[in-house]
């Protein structure tokens, strides 16, 4: 395997050398290999074919040479697979830059500005199939996807058994990845050494009974680093009508491969031609920080075909939840501890009227919950529509609209999507005669039909259906055990949130103790590049003391008010129990802190370690800034340029005492206030798993 890459990468080397090939943006005249550099000359892709006919890539930064030869190409049902043989017929560049606005985000505006390299190939031998190879080369990063015109001598549907994009690493990267699990994203991440993945280890997961891994290989986004220090991390963007793709690892060549999820008739995708993968990604940067404020996963995706409604805006939410969580109550009725009565339900609208809350989430309002998780048959189980007798979704509702407060409503599908697709029309229609604007989706389970799984098509287009149907009734959509986000909040705004990773609720009950203290110093920069997180931050009763079968979240409580500014989110919650809230001075950062930004600038940044970032509010002069550590206390000498100009600002900043400590002392906070310019420095001291969140008011 190793000789073969290297001999192509040889006759790559040699045939670059007689055409004295050009830095960017050319081709040779034979033509056997194509160039394409980014704006600004530091990403390069080059294209060539190897002497069987097979088309092959390679990608550098600057001088250094990050994926080595790799090929590519795809197997189907009832026909050969593609991708030797393959002559080019037209090779055709060109380079586009724009700047478009968020409907809301991290900020403003974003450009996108790329090169493109389009490669139209041709089988030159029978059935002579075509297919279009199009590379972006971003300053940040490529994309790249394929095309499948529409052609005389291939038509029918297309079944695809497997695509086998390859990408050679150069080195024994340390890896930060997740199990290529085709049913869930809520893995603990694994920090290796790329040789040292071993997902099939981490198949029989404790909490997880839907965890299905069958290979070795990892989900995305998986991000690296080089020895040399380099970053680089692989994803996919606008995921549309196809599989979700894994990456196989193979520990001796360090090579990945696609590997697609699969479904009930173990083909990969089904299409009718013409049609195009999803973007295959790869984030380049020198500092960590520098992938999260890369915008290439949105930039990969189409313009935005809602424009900016009213009905589509960040909120702010708390919820009847944490206490289903916890067992304080539960979802059904029988267990005589409803949590979703009208009492309740009422008392969370007070709370949110009082306290800058825009909406509450109410879970378990609907009939069916006496048979969700663990029961083989939920088919036709939950109703979208019948509430349990004593909640008064009505007049809950109407209470909320007297108070100017949303009540955002649950559909948990246990995993039944086709009892869900069966009641969208009524489900929604009831949502447009209330006027509620938000939905919390779950899939919790595995998927019924048997051999579906969460990731494969068949979902992928489950979970589009449902968010084009939630656009069609202006709905905005926080979607649990989604399919993994690809930008297409871009296209689709009203896809404002997603869980797909282990969120706060694994603290409550997972039987190994909860989620680590490393855990969120690594999500920013995995999971949080492919788009918003709906993690639920804010939880102030960090022991638990009064439910002792229960665990503990092991941060600080100052790090869980860090979490609003560097877990990016533009519907965030305030997840813990409101008396947990009442008479707590750190509230109030949870009450100030701002949904929607112009700016964000990742001022400090260690993969697994720490990350600090400041976020400008939208439409204000107000900055907000949050960092945290893992397991290690830090001393911080922020200097406050990304201040404005001209401005003083009153700085609430809420820290760690230098007692506070994740376990022995979680809850300690001091509450300072300071007057700071730009230019000033500040020093922040981060007690072990802990955090500081600062909300700077322009004066
Ligand atoms: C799992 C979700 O992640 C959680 O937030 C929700 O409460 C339960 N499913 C019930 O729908
Ligand atoms: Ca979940």
């Amino acid at each position: 395997m190793r000789k073969e890459i290297y001999m192509h990468r040889l006759f790559f080397v040699l045939v670059a050398f007689l055409v004295g090939l050009s830095s960017c943006s050319s081709f040779d005249s034979s033509p056997k290999l194509a160039n394409m550099s980014s704006p600004e000359g530091i990403i390069s892709v080059d294209f060539f074919l190897s002497e069987d006919g097979q088309p092959h890539y390679t990608v550098s930064h600057q001088e250094t040479m990050v994926i080595d030869t790799s090929g590519i190409s795809f197997d189907f049902r009832d026909a050969p697979s593609l991708g030797m043989n393959m002559e080019i017929t037209s090779i055709d560049s060109s380079d586009f830059e724009e700047n478009w606005e968020m409907v809301w985000g991290e900020q403003d505006s974003v450009l996108n500005k790329y090169r493109e390299l389009r490669i139209s190939l041709v089988e030159g031998s029978s059935p002579g199939r075509e297919m279009n190879l199009v590379f972006r080369v971003y300053d940040d990063g490529i994309g790249f996807r394929y095309e499948f015109p529409e052609q005389s001598n291939w038509d029918g549907e297309v079944v695809i058994m497997d695509e086998n994009t390859q990408f050679q690493l150069t080195g024994d990267h340390t890896a930060w990845w997740i199990p290529g699990d085709w049913d869930i994203y809520e893995h603990l991440y694994n920090t290796t050494r790329v040789s040292e993945i071993d997902a099939i280890a981490k198949r029989d997961h404790p909490n997880l009974a839907q965890t299905y891994i069958p290979e070795n290989a990892v989900n995305t986004p998986v991000t690296m680093r080089t020895d040399e220090g380099l970053y680089l991390s692989f994803h996919e963007a606008n995921l549309t009508d196809y599989s979700g793709m894994t990456l196989k690892v193979n520990t001796e060549t360090l090579l990945l491969e696609s590997e697609l999820v699969g479904s009930r008739d173990s083909s990969k995708v089904k299409r009718t031609l013409p049609f195009h993968t999803p973007w295959r990604t790869l984030q380049i940067a020198e500092k960590p920080g520098d992938l999260i404020e890369s915008k290439l996963i949105v930039n990969l995706n189409e313009p935005n075909k809602l424009g900016k409604p009213d009905w589509i805006r960040p909120i702010k939410y708390i919820g009847i939840w944490w206490e289903m969580h916890l067992g304080k109550s539960s979802w059904d009725m029988a267990s005589g501890k409803h949590g979703a009565t009208t009492e309740n339900a009422k008392r969370h609208i007070d709370f949110a009227a009082k306290n800058n809350i825009d909406a509450v989430l109410v879970e378990g309002w609907n009939t069916g919950w006496e048979r969700w998780i663990g029961f083989p048959d939920r088919e036709g189980v939950f109703d979208f529509i019948t509430p349990y007798p004593d909640y008064d979704l009505e007049g809950v509702v109407a209470y909320g609209k007297q108070k100017g407060v949303d009540i955002i409503m649950h559909h948990e599908t246990s995993a039944a999507p086709r009892t869900y697709e069966q009641q969208l029309d009524t489900a929604f229609a009831l949502l447009t005669r209330l006027g509620i604007h938000a939905i919390k989706s779950g899939y919790v389970g595995k998927i019924i039909p048997e051999g579906e799984y969460h990731h494969g098509q068949w979902m992928v287009n489950h979970y589009r259906k449902v968010l084009l149907h939630a656009a069609k009734h202006k709905v905005m959509m926080n979607v649990h055990e989604p399919i993994k986000a690809t930008g297409i909040r871009r296209t689709y705004p009203n896809m404002v949130t997603r869980e797909g990773l282990r969120g706060q609720e694994f603290n409550a009950w997972s039987n190994e103790g909860g989620n680590p203290t490393e855990h969120l110093a690594i999500v920013p920069f995995t999971r949080m590049l492919s788009g918003p997180i709906d993690f639920t931050p804010g939880i102030f009763d960090i022991k638990f003391e009064d439910y002792p079968d229960r665990q503990q979240v092991n941060t600080t409580l100052a790090q869980q008010l860090a979490l609003y500014v560097v877990l990016y989110s533009p519907m965030q919650m305030a997840a813990d129990l409101l008396e947990n809230y009442e008479g707590n001075p750190a509230f109030q950062f949870i009450r100030d802190v701002a949904l929607d930004w112009s700016e964000s600038n990742v001022l400090n940044a260690e993969i697994g370690e720490y990350i600090t970032i400041a976020r400008k509010e939208k439409d204000s002069d107000d900055w907000f800034l949050g960092s945290l550590t893992n397991e290690d206390p830090r001393e911080f000498d922020i200097n406050l340029d990304f201040l404005d100009e001209e401005k003083s600002y009153k700085a609430s900043i809420y820290a760690d005492t230098p007692d506070s400590h994740w376990d022995n002392n979680p809850t300690e906070i001091q509450i300072l206030v300071k007057r700071v310019k730009k230019g000033d420095n500040l020093k922040l001291t981060l007690a072990p798993g802990g955090g500081t969140a600062i909300h700077f008011k322009a004066e």
